[in-house]
């Protein structure tokens, strides 16, 4: 983060108390803060604070012409790298998603370029509430980032989701929106997470068993490394990770006809998806009525997305996930074969133990190679995984360029 421009913008809840904080963590990892307070904010922390922690005058109005003269609001605007909103009022929320600029930091929101990320911090209740949930939904579909809010005890008194990240937390994922100079620099990664959802009529379908966590674990350590990434998932509840894009799909058919149109100019592609395998030959255009004691469901293979990106002539570096019951790395290895892969991660999924926890268990495999990641977080392992992937992308690539042929 060292001589990054960071905006930070404080509204007015009891969490700004947390913000100095904020402002020295930023400032310890080498970034430039400039604080900008709405009227709100400065009832709960004074100015003066932010002012000793910064090292620079807090802006807090519109019509300073002072401050004006000094850096104008739409200077400012274009100062900033990267805008961070913390925390960030259910109100603030409201004026950010209705385009309102009525104050100063509303309006350097309104006139900055730059990626913008909140940090939401408000009573549970005002999160759950119907329309902080539709603020919140089209400020994400603008691409805004929403950093928590993390669950627990509130100063109100109450537990419930509605807790502003702590300062740490919220410094790690601004340092993912500003990302420059990783190993994946200038490179396009695409990755499949999640499971699909194949029809049986309106109101069934069949499903593979996973949350996404890897996946998503794996599109935050690719960006974390520098790529641009696009993340192809489907139906989760996962909040999608800082400088992400997410495209939502539902069946194996949807995800591969999204994966087809991304995947021209990527150079990695990496598939954690548990995408079905079979679907139902025909979905019921009406809910299927119990009539009978049995019932016969005819299914059809669905397309293999990997299979069906690594026999591209024009084919990324490929990686494939395999999750195995038995004979993991036997079954991996055949896989990586009959695939046509670069490289498999394989996990043993047996006893549950790789299903909605934090944690796995890795170990990657390639035509003459295998290294074990050892047993970690998910983010943890997906980060050894990237930097694994990384360097042998870059040796494929350095081969293929010194054989004169192409690879993505
Ligand atoms: N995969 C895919 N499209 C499919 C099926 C699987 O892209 N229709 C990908 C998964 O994302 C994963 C890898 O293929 O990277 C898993 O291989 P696969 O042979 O499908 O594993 P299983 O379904 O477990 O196969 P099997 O039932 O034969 O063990």
């Amino acid at each position: 983060m060292q001589g990054k421009r960071i905006l930070l913008g404080v509204t007015g809840g009891i969490a700004a108390y947390k913000s100095p904080d904020l402002v020295r963590r930023l400032r310890e990892r080498g970034a430039e803060v400039q604080v900008v307070m709405t009227a709100a904010a400065r009832e709960f922390v004074t100015p003066m604070t932010f002012q000793a922690v910064s090292g620079r005058p807090v802006r807090t109005e519109l019509w300073d012409a002072a401050a004006e003269a000094a850096m104008g609001h739409i200077e400012l605007a274009r100062w900033a790298e990267v805008v961070l909103i913390a925390p960030a009022s259910a109100d603030f929320l409201a004026r950010l998603a209705t385009g309102q600029a009525d104050d100063l930091l509303a309006t350097l929101c309104l006139a900055t370029e730059a990626p913008i990320a909140v940090a939401p911090a408000m009573n549970h209740i005002m999160w759950a509430n119907a329309a902080t949930r539709a603020n919140v939904a089209t400020l994400q579909q603008r691409g805004v980032q929403v950093l928590g809010p993390a669950e627990g005890d509130q100063a109100c008194g109450e537990v419930g989701e509605g807790r502003m990240l702590e300062p740490l937390e919220l410094v790690d994922r601004v340092a993912t929106l500003l990302v420059g100079g990783g190993p994946l620099q200038g490179r396009r990664v695409l990755i499949t997470a999640g499971p699909t959802r194949e029809r049986i009529d309106p109101v069934r379908f069949i499903s593979n068993r996973s949350s996404g966590k890897m996946g998503f674990a794996v599109a935050q350590a690719a960006r974390e490394a520098g790529a641009e990434v696009v993340l192809v998932s489907g139906p989760v509840g996962l909040p999608t990770p800082p400088g992400v894009r997410r495209v939502d799909v539902e069946s194996a058919e949807d995800m591969l006809t999204a994966v087809l149109r991304e995947v021209e100019g990527t150079d990695i592609f990496i598939s954690t998806a548990a995408v079905a395998d079979y679907r139902p030959a025909s979905a019921a255009a009406q809910k299927i009525k119990k009539t009978t004691d049995t019932m016969d469901l005819c299914m059809e293979r669905t397309t293999d997305v990997l299979a069906t990106v690594a026999a591209r002539p024009d084919r990324p570096f490929v990686v494939g996930f395999a999750a195995e019951t038995e004979s993991v790395e036997q079954n991996a290895r055949a896989k990586l074969l009959k695939k046509n892969l670069d490289l498999i991660a394989a996990n043993e999924v047996r006893h549950d133990k790789a299903f909605e926890c934090e944690e796995n268990q890795l170990v990657v495999l390639w035509r003459n190679g295998r290294r074990d990641l050892g047993k970690a977080s998910k983010l943890t392992l997906a980060r050894a995984l990237v930097a694994h992937i990384a360097e042998s992308f870059a040796a494929a690539h350095k081969g293929a360029a010194q054989r004169g042929t192409a690879l993505g």
